[in-house]
C-alpha cells in the first residue's frame, strides 16, 4: 500500500487528465450495463409483443450506443497512456539523476549492466501499475458494479446464487497475486544479470575475440538466459492457471443460474426478458472478472520493480547533505593530509594508514610506489570519489567534507591512466572541462596539450566523431585530449594519475611537454613512474603497503639507502 501510495505521488502533475480519464471510464462503464439493461425490453417488447414501431428506432439506438462508446473508449484511454508514459519518464529521470549522485563505493558493489537494467527494465514495468490498474480498477471495477447492480435489479434471488462463488475466487486471487510477486522480484533479479553479462561482453569484444571465448560468453550467456526464463515461465503458470480457474468457478455461477432461471421462466414466475437481461449482465461480467484476475497479476510485477525502483531512490546519495554545507572559497591551494586512513569495505582491509602530506601551493609533489601501494587510492580520496575512514584532508585549512561537493570538484582537475573519452565530437570532448568554453578557448587548450596539430589533420577536424571511449584515437592522441581538458578546466589543483603510462616512449614525450605546460602554477600532485617527471617533484612521497616510507628530493632519497634506491634501481634506471 505503502509503495502504492508513493507511485501515485508520482501521477499528481497529470490530475487533471487523470480526471477526464476516469470520467470517461465512469461513462462507459455505465453504458456496458445499459446493454444488459436494453436486452428485457427488446425481447418484451419486441420479439414477445411483436411491437412494428419499436422495432424501427432500436437497431439505431444501438448503433448511437456504441458510437458514444467508442467516443469515450477513447477519451479514456488515451489520457491514461500519456499519463502512464509521462510517469516513466519523470521516474527515469529522477532515477539516473539519483543513481549518478550515489556513491562511488556503492555504485561499484553492483555492476553497470545491473544499473542500466533497473533504469531500463524495472521502470517500464512500473507504468502498468499505474495505467492497466486505474484503467481496469476503475473501468472493470464500476462494470462489474453496474453488472451486478442490474443482475439483482432484474432478480435478486438469482443474483444471489450467481455470487455465491465470489468469495472462492477471491481468495484464490490474493494467493496468485502473492506467488506472482515474489515471481517477478526473482524474473528483474534474472534480467539484471543477463544485462551484467551483456554490459561486460560488449565492453570487452576486443578480448573476448582475441581470446576467442566467444563460445565461452556465449555458454554463459545462455545459463543466465535460461535461468530467466525458468522465472519467467513459473511466473506465467501462475497467470495463465490464474484465469481458466476464474472462469470455471464462473461457469459454475452461471449454470446454478441457468438451471434456477430456467425452472423459474418454465412456471411462469418471469418473463423471458428479465431472464435473459439477467444472463446478459451474467455472461458480461466475465469480462471484467477476467481482467480483473489479470490486473491483479499485473498489479504485482509492478509492485515488486516499484519496490525495488524506491530502495535505490532511497538511498542517500552525496547530494544528500550538501545543502547545509558552505561552498570552498577559492583556494591558495595549500593540500594537507592529516593522519588519513581508507577502508573500501567496512570489513575490509586498511588500505592507507597514517598518511600525513602537505603539499605546498603552486608545488609538483610525486607519488611514487609499487602498483597496490595505495597511490591511486590516495588521489581519490581529494575529490571525494571517497571519504576516509579516519583523519581529515584540508585545503587551506579546510576540511573538504564540509564544503559543498560542487565547489570541491570545480577546483580539481584529474587526468589519469585510462582516459574516458565520449562518442561525440573532439569538440564536445574537450569542451567536458569547461562547457561554456568559446571555439577559441577549446583550440587554444588543445593547443597547449599539443593536441590541435594532429586534431587540424584528421578529416573533420575538431569536428570528428572519435567513436565510443575515444576507438578511433591512438594512447597518446585520447592522452591529449585529456590534457586538453584539463587545461579547460583551468583548476587550481592538478591530480595526475600514471597519465604516461600507457604510452610509448616518442608518444610519451610529446605528452610530457603537455604535462609540463599544465603543471605550471598549480599545486600538483603526480603519480609517477617516469625519472623525468620524478626529478622535476620538489618532494618525491614514497608509498609502500598504504603508507608513507620516506619522502625528500631524488638526490636526498637516493643517498640514503631505503626503499626509493630499491624502486629506483627497478624502475627509473633504465630510463636515465
Ligand atoms: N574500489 C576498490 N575497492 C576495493 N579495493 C580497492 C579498490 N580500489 C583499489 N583497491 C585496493 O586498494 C589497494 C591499493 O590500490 P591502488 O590505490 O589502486 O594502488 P596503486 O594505484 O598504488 O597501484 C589495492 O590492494 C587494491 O586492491
Ligand atoms: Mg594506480
Amino acid at each position: 500500500m505503502e509503495t502504492y501510495r508513493r507511485l501515485f505521488r508520482y501521477v499528481q502533475p497529470y490530475r487533471t487528465r487523470m480526471v477526464w480519464s476516469v470520467l470517461c471510464g465512469i461513462l462507459l462503464s455505465g453504458t456496458t450495463a445499459l446493454v444488459a439493461l436494453l436486452v428485457k425490453p427488446l425481447l418484451d417488447q419486441i420479439f414477445v409483443a411483436r411491437d412494428t414501431a419499436r422495432l424501427l428506432w432500436f437497431p439505431g439506438l444501438i448503433v448511437l450506443l456504441y458510437l458514444v462508446r467508442g467516443l469515450l473508449s477513447f477519451g479514456h484511454a488515451y489520457p491514461m497512456r500519456t499519463i502512464g508514459q509521462s510517469i516513466i519518464r519523470d521516474l527515469r529521470d529522477q532515477v539516473f539523476r539519483h543513481v549518478q549522485a550515489l556513491p562511488l563505493g556503492y555504485l561499484q558493489q553492483h555492476h553497470t549492466g545491473t544499473w542500466m537494467s533497473r533504469i531500463i527494465n524495472d521502470i517500464a514495468l512500473i507504468e502498468r501499475a499505474v495505467t492497466t490498474a486505474v484503467n481496469d480498477i476503475i473501468r472493470q471495477g464500476l462494470t462489474l458494479i453496474g453488472l451486478v447492480g442490474v443482475a439483482f435489479y432484474r432478480d435478486w434471488r438469482l443474483a444471489t446464487y450467481a455470487v455465491l462463488v465470489l468469495p472462492l475466487a477471491s481468495v484464490l486471487l490474493v494467493y496468485v497475486g502473492r506467488r506472482l510477486r515474489v515471481y517477478n522480484r526473482r524474473a528483474q533479479e534474472q534480467l539484471e544479470r543477463l544485462s551484467a553479462l551483456l554490459a561486460e561482453v560488449f565492453s570487452s569484444l576486443p578480448v573476448v575475440k582475441s581470446f576467442g571465448r566467444e563460445a565461452y560468453e556465449h555458454a554463459r550467456f545462455q545459463r543466465r538466459n535460461a535461468a530467466y526464463y525458468d522465472v519467467i515461465m513459473q511466473a506465467a503458470r501462475a497467470d495463465e492457471l490464474s484465469a481458466p480457474v476464474m472462469e470455471c468457478l464462473g461457469a459454475v455461477g452461471v449454470a446454478t443460474v441457468v438451471w434456477y432461471g430456467g425452472h423459474q421462466v418454465i412456471a411462469g414466475h418471469t418473463t423471458p426478458g428479465t431472464f435473459f437481461s439477467f444472463l446478459t449482465a451474467i455472461l458480461m461480467l466475465y469480462e471484467p472478472i477476467r481482467k480483473f484476475s489479470r490486473l491483479n497479476n499485473v498489479i504485482q510485477g509492478s509492485l515488486a520493480a516499484a519496490e525495488r525502483t524506491f530502495s535505490v531512490l532511497d538511498r542517500p546519495s552525496e547530494w544528500t547533505d550538501e545543502t547545509a554545507k558552505p561552498a570552498l572559497p577559492p583556494i591558495q591551494h595549500t593540500l594537507t593530509f592529516q593522519q588519513v586512513s581508507l577502508r573500501y569495505q567496512a570489513d575490509g582491509p586498511l588500505v592507507l594508514h597514517d598518511i600525513d602530506l602537505t603539499v605546498p601551493a603552486g608545488e609538483v609533489v610525486a607519488l611514487v610506489g609499487a602498483s597496490g601501494a595505495g597511490k591511486t587510492s590516495l588521489v581519490h580520496l581529494i575529490p571525494r570519489l571517497y571519504a576516509p575512514s579516519g583523519g581529515v584532508i584540508r585545503l587551506d585549512g579546510v576540511d573538504i567534507q564540509q564544503v559543498t561537493l560542487a565547489s570541491l570538484r570545480a577546483q580539481i582537475a584529474v587526468v589519469s591512466q585510462d582516459v574516458v573519452l565520449f562518442d561525440e565530437t573532439l569538440w564536445q570532448n574537450i569542451r567536458y572541462g569547461h562547457l561554456q568554453a568559446s571555439d577559441a578557448q577549446v583550440q587554444a587548450a588543445a593547443q597547449a596539450a599539443y593536441a590541435h596539430e594532429f586534431i587540424m589533420q584528421l578529416p573533420q577536424g575538431y569536428d570528428t566523431v572519435i567513436g565510443e571511449r575515444g576507438v578511433r584515437l591512438s594512447g597518446g592522441e585520447k592522452q591529449r585530449i585529456a590534457i586538453a581538458r584539463a587545461f579547460l578546466r583551468n583548476a587550481p589543483i592538478l591530480i595526475l594519475d600514471e597519465a604516461t603510462s600507457a604510452l610509448d616512449s616518442a608518444a610519451e614525450h610529446v605528452v610530457q611537454y603537455a604535462l609540463a605546460n599544465l603543471m605550471k602554477d598549480r599545486t600538483t600532485l603526480v603519480i609517477a613512474h617516469r625519472l623525468s617527471t620524478v626529478r622535476h617533484a620538489s618532494t618525491i612521497v614514497v608509498l609502500h603497503a598504504g603508507t608513507i616510507v620516506e619522502r625528500g628530493t631524488h638526490d636526498e632519497l637516493l643517498a640514503h639507502a631505503g626503499y626509493y634506491r630499491q624502486l629506483y634501481a627497478l624502475q627509473f634506471k633504465s630510463q636515465e
